[in-house]
Parts: C-alpha cells; sequence; structure tokens
C-alpha cells in the first residue's frame, strides 16, 4: 500500500499566517501538523508516500526532503491550482501504478493509529475505506448517513446535515477510484470533491465500508481548531524536559524548556512547551501554551495559545489569550503612548481588545 498526502491549498481561513507559510506546517506544539501525519503513515507500515503540493511547495519540501528522516519515501507530485481533492488524486494515478492507496489530508491530526485501517483493507479488501467522527457543527464537513452497518449516502457541507458524522481527512481506496473521478463535475465551490467521487462508489455498488474514530480528530483549517489541536497534544505530554536553564521559576509540569532557553522568574503551569533559545523573564505562562524557538517575553502573561517563532512580548497590560502569532511578530508596552494603540498589522490580520 502507498500513500498519498495533500499539502497544497491555501489555507484562506488561515490568513495573514497562510500569507507566508504552508498551513500543514503551522507547528502544533512546536512540531509542524504534516509531520503527525506522515508519522502515522510510517508506523503503519507504508514507505511510499506521494505528497500533493502547490504554491507552498518549496516550504513542503524543505520541511520534509525526501522523507528518509522519517523512513518514507517522498515523491512529490505538483497541482497546479486547488482544483479539489479528486482532482488531487487523480494526479497522483501514474504513482500509484494500480496499488491501493491511503490518502490522509495534511492539514488533519488524529490520534487514532491508522494500522488497524490498513489492516482491515488489507484482509477485506473493499474498494475504500472512509473514517467518520462525531462533530457538533456537520455542515463544515462531509457527512455520512448510515443505516446500520451500510453507508446511504454522503453530502459535502450539508445545509441540512443528514447526521453529525463528518467525514474525516483519512481515506483508503484501491484502484477503483480512478474509474468515477473522471464523471465528477466541479461542485458549487467549483472543485472535484473527494465525497462525490466515493458516492459514486456507492451508486456503482461498490464496497465502500466505515469506521468511527475512537479517540480524537481535528481539521486544522481554523485558529480555533489549530488551538485546541494543540491543547490535545500538549495534554498527551507526561512528564517534564527541562533542557534550558531556569532562575527563581515555579515550574508545574508537565513542561518541556527547549536547549538555550533561560527563564527568569517566571511561573509556569503545564501542559506547555517552549522551544529552543527563548529568553523569559517575569512571565506567565500556560496552561496549553506553545512557543516556538528564539522568543522572548518579559512581563507578560500568555494562556491558551500558539506563538510561532523569533515572537518578542513586552510589558503586555492584559493576559495573552486563544492567540495565533505569526513568526517575527513583535507587541509591546512601553508607556509613553498610552490611550493609543499602534500597530502595523499584515493583510487580514486580526486583533480583538
Ligand atoms: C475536506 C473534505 C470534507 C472532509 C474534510 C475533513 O474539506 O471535502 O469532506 O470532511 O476535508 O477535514 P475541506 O477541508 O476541503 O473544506
Amino acid at each position: 500500500m502507498k500513500a498519498l498526502v495533500l499539502a497544497g491549498g491555501k489555507g484562506t481561513r488561515l490568513r495573514p499566517i497562510t500569507h507566508t507559510s504552508a498551513k500543514q506546517l503551522i507547528p502544533i506544539a512546536n512540531k509542524p501538523i504534516l509531520l503527525y501525519g506522515l508519522e502515522a503513515i510510517a508506523a503503519a507500515g507504508i514507505r511510499e508516500v506521494g505528497m500533493i503540493v502547490g504554491d507552498t511547495a518549496d516550504d513542503i519540501r524543505a520541511a520534509v526532503g525526501d522523507g528518509s528522516s522519517l523512513g518514507l519515501k517522498v515523491t512529490y507530485i505538483p497541482q497546479d491550482e486547488p482544483r479539489g481533492l479528486a482532482h488531487a488524486v487523480w494526479i497522483a494515478k501514474d504513482f500509484m501504478s494500480g496499488e491501493p492507496f491511503l490518502m490522509f489530508l495534511g492539514d488533519n491530526l488524529i490520534k487514532d493509529s491508522l494500522k488497524p485501517l490498513v489492516e482491515r483493507f488489507e484482509r477485506d479488501k473493499p474498494h475504500a475505506i472512509i473514517l467518520l467522527a462525531p462533530v457538533p457543527n456537520p455542515s463544515a464537513f462531509g457527512v455520512a448517513e448510515l443505516s446500520g452497518e451500510r453507508i446511504v449516502r454522503l453530502v459535502e457541507k450539508p445545509k441540512n446535515p443528514p447526521s453529525n458524522l463528518a467525514l474525516v481527512g483519512v481515506y483508503l481506496f484501491d484502484k477503483t477510484v480512478f474509474d468515477v473521478i473522471p464523471k465528477l463535475k466541479p461542485s458549487w465551490r467549483g472543485e472535484l470533491e473527494i465525497t462525490e467521487a466515493i458516492q459514486m462508489l456507492l451508486d456503482e455498488g461498490k464496497t465502500v465500508v466505515y469506521r468511527k474514530i475512537e479517540q480524537w480528530w481535528k481539521d486544522t483549517g481554523k485558529k480555533e481548531d489549530l488551538l485546541e489541536a494543540n491543547r490535545f497534544v500538549l495534554m498527551e505530554m507526561s512528564k517534564d524536559e527541562i533542557l534550558g536553564e531556569t532562575e527563581s521559576c515555579q515550574i508545574r509540569g508537565p513542561v518541556k524548556i527547549g536547549r538555550g532557553t533561560k527563564l527568569v522568574r517566571c511561573r509556569v503551569t503545564g501542559p506547555c512547551i517552549i522551544g529552543e533559545n527563548c529568553h523569559l523573564e517575569d512571565a506567565v505562562i500556560g496552561p496549553f501554551t506553545s512557543i516556538s524557538f528564539k522568543s522572548r517575553i518579559i512581563k507578560t502573561e500568555i494562556h491558551h495559545s500558539i506563538l510561532l517563532e523569533e515572537v518578542r512580548l513586552e510589558n503586555l497590560p492584559k493576559p495573552l489569550t486563544d492567540s495565533l502569532l505569526g513568526r517575527g511578530v513583535q507587541i509591546s508596552r512601553d508607556g509613553t503612548r498610552e490611550g493609543s494603540l499602534i500597530l502595523m498589522l499584515g493583510d487580514q490580520g486580526e486583533v480583538q481588545l
């Protein structure tokens, strides 16, 4: 079995962060989302991965390389425009060369192991396996209508969802999927939808089976989802790993502090992760906070947030919470301009006061 990982798309719901970086490379607990998926694929025993890339191909290549550090062999497959998930499958047809494959959306994060799915596919040889998870907002996803063990119908982003079971961004297919994709028409959003391709497999009487997710899953397309994914992953941390220096600090774990990082008079409440070469003074951090490398935090309180690298925060008058800060963001207060806010924000920047 091979894998197809989708790492294209524009990430419009995560602007301005995605103006300069791929959505699949935003760090969760200081590791790019995409690497969690690739590690899960490697752990399921798959070696050959086709990676669909778009405008952010260079960044994805820089982060993943040839995949050998993860025990994978990665082949890049460029997609000219985000024309839909089924289009991405279609352009990988030659790469798959008739073999079954596991398709993984690079912005999805899933706790369940992929191994039982692969084993079930190899044992039962259906035409497709889909994964389902109950969600509070099914209209934002592909949704399945079931009747016992049978899948009755699949609909993409329905206004009136037939159930609360969303299609998770992990699918297994055999080569039959390549027979139906040419028959698809672009959806209302102008894309060839994989959900419709699977519906066609059902219509043609092919065997499509499902499995429900047992643990958590997140599609990290929006800030709130990223923060929640960060919280889930941090909650899995069980022990401290303090490689940096701490001076007069109160630390309640689990907390990870990277090499070359120094904390002076800080209070840190886990779970939390602070990357390498950061400097924090008189700061209150956590819980559920990830701070990437080379950041500088002075006299500031941060909860439930993700900070990318080289962020500088100084003397913030109120706690920073539920926030996602991109690379090199600087926020400070020097007391000389009381009563005004001085901002320089990128396109689609967002501030809530
Ligand atoms: C895509 C699929 C949708 C699925 C979701 C899972 O949605 O079209 O069926 O439920 O991924 O993450 P998109 O992220 O393109 O809105």
